[in-house]
């Protein structure tokens, strides 16, 4: 499964990828307006400083053919970035135009809701679908658990289309992980929760006071940086 992180901040961006644990980076029109700069200018930050692709989202979702223009635009800009275009009756027949015109472009759906939405995703032939279950959890205060499901439909059906899903909290996240997601994607302030836990916490200190009630401040191995001139045994 990969990981992405939902930025345009480069400065966070670069903090995750030292981490070593994202795979590309997620925005979307507020990400973007955010960032305070033409699309152009935020665009190229993100993508000077993302490990892997970007997706970008085409901005209004009623009218099919301002959305084709900007995903034929945002693709063209940089062969890594994936269009998001909006769920709706436009951004749908705007998908299955843009797919036929150009079979390389890739796409994916994004504000997706429902199973229902992800079928439709799929059928336009769509390279993502966007299930927006984080958000929504957080909208309806209790679980959105869309993800098996539309994983054992687009499994049925042989459906190529990738879910990505937009992680918030530890638990719903290792849920939509373990429910079959191949991308879920996540806001640097929900990124650090998933590193910390009361009990590890809990137990670090215990290991750390064991060890010191014996050794003090000692560290094994006393010297970490051996000298430049001396040889392994
Ligand atoms: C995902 O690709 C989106 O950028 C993001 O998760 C949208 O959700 P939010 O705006 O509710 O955070």
């Amino acid at each position: 499964m990969q990981l992405y992180l939902d930025s345009s901040n480069p400065q966070e961006i670069l903090t995750a990828r030292e981490w070593g644990i994202i795979d590309g980076v997620t925005t979307n029109p507020s990400l973007i307006a955010k960032a305070g700069t033409e699309m152009e200018a935020a665009l190229r930050a993100v993508l000077e400083v993302s490990p892997g692709p970007v997706f970008c989202q085409a901005i209004g979702w009623r009218d099919v053919e301002p959305l084709k223009a900007q995903a034929r635009w945002l693709s063209e800009f940089s062969s890594r970035i994936i269009v998001k275009i909006p769920m709706s009756v436009a951004g749908i027949t705007a998908v299955v135009q843009l797919k036929r015109e150009n079979p390389e472009i890739k796409i994916a759906v994004t504000a997706v809701s429902t199973v229902a939405q992800a079928i439709i995703v799929a059928k336009a032939g769509a390279d993502v679908v966007a299930l927006f279950n984080g958000p929504l959890d957080l909208e309806q205060d209790e679980p959105v658990r869309v993800v098996a499901s539309v994983r054992a439909i687009y499994d049925r059906s042989g459906s190529a289309t990738k879910i990505l899903s937009a992680g918030r909290f530890p638990r719903s996240f290792g849920e939509y992980a373990a429910d079959g997601s191949d991308i879920i994607t996540i806001r640097m302030e929900f990124m650090t929760l998933l590193f910390e836990h009361s009990f590890t916490d809990k137990r670090l200190q215990g290991f750390l006071n064991d060890w010191q009630k014996v050794h003090g401040n000692k560290t094994w191995p006393a010297v970490v940086a051996p000298a430049a001139n001396q040889k392994k045994p």
